[in-house]
Parts: C-alpha cells; sequence; structure tokens
C-alpha cells in the first residue's frame, strides 16, 4: 500500500500549487486562444463562463473532496480512493478511468512539451532569426507531420533529442516524489512562468501599430478580434460552440481527469478544499482569460492581419508552433521573446504532465504493490510505448490528433459524469457537501447542492449527446440554420469511407490501455480489502 511511502504535501498551498501547475498548461496560452478566436470572443466567453460555473467547480470541489476522503484511509489512485469510499465492486473500474486518461493523454501531451523545449532551445540557437525560415517546413521536419517518421532524429531541428529529455526530466521529478518532485518544480516554475508571461504580455500590448503602411493592424484591433462581442445571440445558438466551451474548461481545469482526486488524496484529513479548489481553479482562470486570451492572439494579428488569424481559428498547433514562431522574427527583439515563449510554454506543459503521471504512479504503487523505482519505471515504459507510437507516426498529426480527439471528447466527460453522479447521488449531495466543508476556509452556499446534484449531470449529459449527434451521427444541426450532414472525419478514418490504418491503431492503443487497467484494478482489490478490513476498529 502506497501510505506506507508516507507521501504528502508540505502543506495546504503545496496542493494548491500542484493542482494549479497542472491546470495552467498548454491550454491556457493556446488550446484557448484557438478556440475562442474560431468562435467569436463574446459568445463563446459566455459559453465558457457558464461551463465554468456549471461543471468547472462542482467538478473541482467533487474531486478535491473525493481525494481527501480517499487519503483518509491511505489510498490515493482514483481507483483506490473510490473503491475505498464507496465500497462498491463497480466503483473501482470507474477509477481506472483515472489512469486511462491520464496516461493517454500523456503519450501526446509530453510531444508537444518537448516541441515547446525545442523551439526554446531553437529560439536561443538563433534559427528562428533566418528571415527566409519556412515555418511550416521547419515545423513538418521538426515534429514529423509532414511524413511518418520523418522526425526520428536527435539533431537541433528534429524532436527526439527533446523528446528523450522531456521525459528524462518528468521522470527524474515524479520518481523525487509527491513533495520533493511535483511541489518542488511547481514551486518554481508556476511563480517564473507568471513572470514571463508578463514580461511578454507587456511586449504584446506595447506593440502598437508596427506597419504605419498597414494600420488596421493593430494591437486593439488584435484585442478587440478576440473580444469583440460579435452576434452573440445568434452565435450562441451553434451546437459547436457550447462543445468547444465545455471541452476547454475540463482540458484546461485538469477535471474528468482523475488528476485531482490523487492530488488531493496527499491531504490532510482536516485541510480546507473549498477555498483551496476556488484558488486553484482561479488562478488557472486568471492565466487563461487574463494572459493566454490578451497575449498569442492580439501577437497574431499585428503581424498577419484578419486573415492570417482567421486561418488559424480552432488550430491550436498551428497557431503556436507556425504562426508565432513567423511573429516573432518580425518584432523587435523577436528571438529573445521567442525564446521566452517557448520556455513559458514548457514550463507550464511540465507541471502538467508531472500530474499526468502521478495517479499511474499512485495505481501501479497501491494496487499491484510496487515500489517507487519498479512503479517510475513501469509507468515509464507505458508512456514511452505510447509517446514513440504518437512521435513516429506524426504525419498530419493523425496519431495525436486521434488520441486527443476520443479522450478529450469521450472518456474524459464520461469519467466527469460519473464522478459528479458518485458525489450528488451514490454518496449523496448532503454527505458529499458535509464532507467538503470539513475544515473548509470560506463558506460553501448550499444553492451549490442542486447544481451539482441536478444542474452538473444534466448539462454534462446534454453536451454528451450534442457531441453524438453532431460529430459522430453526423447531423450538424444549427438553430436557425439548415442542417448539414457532415460526420467528423475521427469517426470516417474508423468506419470508412476512407479508413485510417494510424487511426485504428491508435483506437487499439486507447483500448488495450483500458483493458489493462481494468485488470489491474480488478487484482488490486483483493490487496485494497485486506488493508480497509484492518482499518475497521
Ligand atoms: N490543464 C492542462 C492544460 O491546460 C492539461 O494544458
Amino acid at each position: 500500500m502506497s501510505h506506507r511511502l508516507h507521501e504528502a504535501w508540505s502543506g495546504r498551498l503545496g496542493a494548491i500549487l500542484a493542482v494549479a501547475g497542472s491546470a495552467v498548461g498548454l491550454g491556457n496560452f493556446i488550446r484557448f486562444p484557438a478556440q475562442a478566436a474560431q468562435y467569436g470572443g463574446g459568445a463563446f466567453m459566455l459559453a465558457y463562463f457558464v461551463s465554468f460555473l456549471v461543471i468547472g467547480i462542482p467538478l473541482c470541489w467533487s474531486e478535491w473532496t473525493l481525494g481527501r476522503m480517499g487519503g483518509r484511509s491511505g489510498f490515493h489512485s482514483s481507483a483506490g480512493v473510490l473503491h475505498a469510499v464507496l465500497r462498491r465492486p463497480w466503483a473501482k473500474y470507474v477509477g481506472a478511468l483515472g489512469f486511462i486518461v491520464v496516461t493517454l493523454i500523456y503519450t501526446y501531451y509530453v510531444c508537444i512539451e518537448a516541441w515547446c523545449l525545442g523551439y526554446a532551445v531553437n529560439a536561443a540557437a538563433g534559427t528562428f532569426n533566418a528571415a527566409d525560415l519556412d515555418f511550416g517546413a521547419f515545423f513538418g521536419r521538426f515534429t514529423g507531420a509532414g511524413e511518418n517518421g520523418a522526425s526520428v532524429g536527435f539533431g537541433l531541428r528534429e524532436m527526439g533529442l527533446f523528446l528523450v529529455l522531456t521525459f528524462a526530466l518528468n521522470f527524474f521529478f515524479i520518481y523525487r516524489g509527491v513533495s520533493r518532485g511535483i511541489e518542488w518544480v511547481c514551486r518554481y516554475a508556476l511563480p517564473a512562468l507568471i513572470l514571463l508571461a508578463l514580461v511578454i504580455l507587456v511586449r504584446v500590448l506595447t506593440l502598437g501599430t508596427p506597419d504605419p503602411a498597414k494600420p488596421d493592424q493593430n494591437v486593439l484591433n488584435g484585442l478587440g478580434f478576440l473580444w469583440n462581442p460579435g452576434n452573440v445571440a445568434v452565435d450562441l445558438l451553434n451546437p459547436q460552440l457550447w462543445l468547444a466551451a465545455a471541452s476547454q474548461v475540463f482540458f484546461s481545469l485538469s477535471i474528468g481527469m482523475g488528476v485531482i482526486i490523487t492530488y488531493a488524496s496527499y491531504l490532510k484529513p482536516k485541510d480546507d478544499v473549498v477555498l483551496s479548489g476556488l484558488t486553484a481553479a482561479s488562478a488557472n482562470e486568471v492565466c487563461e482569460v487574463g494572459i493566454g486570451g490578451l497575449m498569442t492572439i492580439p501577437a497574431a494579428y499585428v503581424f498577419l492581419g484578419a486573415a492570417g488569424v482567421a486561418a488559424l481559428a480552432g488550430k491550436t498547433i498551428g497557431l503556436g508552433f507556425i504562426a508565432l514562431p513567423q511573429v516573432f522574427t518580425q518584432m523587435p527583439g523577436g528571438q529573445l521573446f521567442a525564446f521566452l515563449y517557448f520556455s513559458l510554454l514548457f514550463l507550464a506543459a511540465i507541471t502538467s504532465s508531472l500530474s499526468m503521471l502521478q495517479p499511474g504512479i499512485a495505481l501501479l504503487e497501491e494496487g499491484l504493490g510496487l515500489r517507487r523505482r519498479a512503479s517510475v519505471t513501469t509507468l515509464c515504459a507505458i508512456t514511452t510505448f505510447g509517446a514513440v507510437f504518437v512521435w513516429y507516426f506524426s504525419k498530419d498529426l493523425k496519431a495525436l490528433d486521434t488520441i486527443d480527439f476520443w479522450i478529450a471528447n469521450v472518456l474524459i466527460f464520461i469519467q466527469a459524469t460519473m464522478i459528479v453522479v458518485i458525489f450528488g447521488w451514490v454518496i449523496g449531495i448532503d454527505r458529499g457537501l458535509a464532507e467538503a466543508r470539513r475544515g473548509a476556509r470560506i463558506g460553501l452556499p448550499a444553492i451549490w447542492g442542486p447544481v451539482i446534484k441536478y444542474l452538473c449531470p444534466l448539462y454534462l449529459g446534454t453536451i454528451f449527446a450534442l457531441f453524438l449527434v453532431n460529430k459522430v451521427v453526423g447531423w450538424n444541426f444549427r438553430f436557425g440554420a439548415e442542417a448539414k450532414f457532415i460526420r467528423s472525419d475521427y469517426v470516417t478514418d474508423l468506419v470508412g469511407p476512407d479508413v485510417n490504418p494510424v487511426a485504428i491503431a491508435s483506437v487499439a492503443i486507447i483500448l488495450a490501455l483500458a483493458v489493462a487497467s481494468f485488470v489491474i484494478v480488478r487484482v488490486s482489490a483483493r490487496r485494497w480489502d485486506e488493508a480497509l478490513a484492518k482499518q475497521k476498529p
């Protein structure tokens, strides 16, 4: 059992820093602006804030509370926590999702993290200064997006070396443990990244009108591109916008992943969860809306213009890794700012990727009784297989996008729905809120009871139904407009007419890990029952 390791945060602040570190990531600085630009700032922001209130906050509190409850019995993996708290045979299988989801997200997130490191080093080395550099071509070569296996090299302009370094750093800190590893990194990386972000933000907001021949391309218009309300009433009728807003809230807050359950399990039984959960979530929103939302799009706008930015809408990776490097070459002091920007992304990413590994470590240790070295080696082997698959099959980023699509849209929603249903219905909302309030430093108003019990599952169910109708069945209805029948490429990749073998292999990997996880938790249950039996008075 992992409690023999006596892992714990150094204090409540340690837990807040770690959860905030998990939340603040690539989602804040590139995914959010790309999504907001795609759906027109005003309407997207409205849907985003509704999702934040109705599903974001309730899930944060539910996960913090469940995690702390499980930690009391010495459990730290989602599966162990739910098994201990609910004592029902099915609970561990729900908890297994907390391993499957994060481990799979890690396999591609770590690749993007390696790009950030590689881009930072290339910026420092002056590569980005070459005025004639074609960033599309650079990106293709660096990431292999042009041809499968093309980036399998270890030079400055291929991602291999950076992937190895990124893996080594992640597993070094994970090996050091919760407080000496994860908390230590977050303690330094979070303030550092906020400082870097502020420096870059000041640079962007003082860009003015760099090209007098194009007076429209100024910072104010860049901000307006993202923030002007547009035709909110019409835009809000687009179901895809609600889907995108909810997905962004999930991804960004690291909820529905199982991360917070594991992190909160290292709290002490009376440590506050209500204020801590709110603080970590708010810190994420400040970084996302207040920094990510003001920096990336305006910078792109002043150099690439409205048409250039519109072409990037929705394209998280194109915005971060093709457009922005190009923007930096045109900016005074661009080489330095490119270095700072990709360093910021790398710091934001590593505090998030660490949080994707700890749930796996916790499961392997408390489920299979592995010691630290064995658990770290096993998880490293599993994730190396996944990441090398994503790295090698990088043509059109097929493997990366496919895994992201099915995890972010399906498994996260299923896990999130189960967590709120467990909190509101299985544990019962009254007991759930009473647990949350234990040791709380602020009041938890009673109104959250019906929100978590009724509104949140209803909202999640509606969003998931929209996803199925819109992307899987392909019925693209939009109130007030003609419906189109377009299935998502991710579905046609699997069922035809044009099946894609890499997409099929990616889904097979998801299923294989799911089966392996179910076997692990099944095997673990006996050990857990024995430990729980000993705890009875
Ligand atoms: N929450 C993390 C991010 O936003 C995963 O990148």
